[in-house]
């Protein structure tokens, strides 16, 4: 599958050297706190492994299954798991893929927020500010990229190439749907 989406956008390299510097500066600011990890999948399963790996601390881990079909609805988000961790008191931070028009992380600040966490932040391995649709905080992000489709650590295109073990620019969708 390499050689349909050629040069990668982020090498292997690239992202782990960023995703440690991530974990050291996240170690740093939870030192003293009850940190509450929570993954929200599909597309963070890669970058979450990685990232709670690069963290010094005795965090917690938990997960939620999210997906939005209509990016304008935001009551349509589904949420297809529950969480076994208690939220209340806690500090959470939720880490997703990638924030696009800010929508999918807009609606699950709000709903984590209702659960009074003692604090609550969202780390992003990626960030696409040119799509944003809705103004959010994302207190740590690992790249900025241009307005592009990407797939691969994690993130899909129909639900393929989340193993892609780098990220690639999306561009040859006619190619790829050749030969699926
Ligand atoms: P938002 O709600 O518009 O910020 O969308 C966030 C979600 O859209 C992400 O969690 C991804 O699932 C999906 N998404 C946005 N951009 C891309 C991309 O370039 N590649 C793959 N998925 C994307
Ligand atoms: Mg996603």
């Amino acid at each position: 599958m390499d050689e349909i989406f050629g040069k990668p956008i982020l090498t292997q390299e690239e992202v782990r050297t960023r995703v440690r510097e991530l974990g050291r500066q996240i170690t740093l600011d939870y030192a003293q706190k009850d940190l509450l990890m929570i993954g929200i999948l599909k597309g963070a399963f890669a970058f979450y492994a990685d990232l709670a790996r690069a963290i010094g601390l005795p965090l917690r881990v938990d997960f939620l299954v999210a997906s939005s079909n209509d990016k304008k609805m935001t009551e349509d988000m589904n949420l297809l798991s529950a969480l076994t961790e208690e939220v209340t008191g806690r500090d959470v931070l939720l880490v997703e893929d990638i924030v696009d028009s800010g929508r999918t992380v807009q609606y699950l600040k709000q709903m984590f927020g209702r659960r009074q966490p003692k604090s609550l932040k969202v780390c992003a391995l990626l960030n696409k500010p040119e799509r944003r649709a809705v103004e959010v905080t994302v207190d740590y992000v690992g790249f900025d990229i241009p307005n592009k489709f990407v797939i691969g650590y994690g993130l899909d295109y129909q639900q393929k190439y989340r193993n892609l073990p780098y990220l690639a620019v999306l561009e040859q969708v006619d190619k790829v749907e050749e030969e699926s």
